[in-house]
């Protein structure tokens, strides 16, 4: 099983879109036995919280479930449960480092940085911008090619 943690500052906008969209890409792969999704934010504010109304919207529009999400804080046994633990920003991979106080034996790198020559590092943090629909497209591309490079690396 390859477990993958999606990480953000709230856990109520950015991860768990990309949870909810990560958990569609393997169903449609029909790898839901392979793969395993979660996602956690670093602060603890928001816990126990349904995703944001925008990230629900953004989710809804597209047929993408999001049933049964609630917002947790990462916690630091998440980093050696998690082969691969992908933050949306930098400051989340910062964070995510400082907990760890150690190098973890998974992947921490920032969900951009599996697009090719995108023109950020960092997806905007919706939570101020409102802008739920340019995420929605880079988390998507992001995923859809994480998920390709997870297939490749573990032959699925
Ligand atoms: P997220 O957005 O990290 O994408 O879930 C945020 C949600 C809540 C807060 C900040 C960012 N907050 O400060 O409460």
């Amino acid at each position: 099983m390859v477990n993958i943690l999606f990480v953000c500052l709230g856990n109520i906008c950015r991860s768990p879109m990309a949870e909810a969209i990560m958990r569609q890409l393997i169903n449609k792969e029909g790898l839901e036995k392979d793969i395993n999704v979660d996602s956690a934010g670093t602060g603890d504010w928001h816990v126990g919280k349904q995703p944001h109304e925008g990230t629900r919207n953004i989710l809804d529009l597209h047929n993408i479930s999001y049933k049964g999400q609630r917002a947790r804080q990462l916690a630091k046994a998440d980093l050696t449960s998690y082969d691969y633990i992908i933050g949306m920003d930098t400051e989340n991979v910062g964070n995510i480092r400082r907990l760890a106080g150690f190098q973890p034996s998974g992947r921490i790198q920032r969900i951009l940085d599996y697009i090719e020559d995108y023109p950020i590092a960092d997806v905007p943090d919706p939570y101020y911008t409102g802008n739920f629909e340019e995420v929605y497209e880079m988390v998507y591309k992001s995923c859809q090619s994480l998920l390709k490079e997870i297939k490749e690396e573990h032959k699925l």
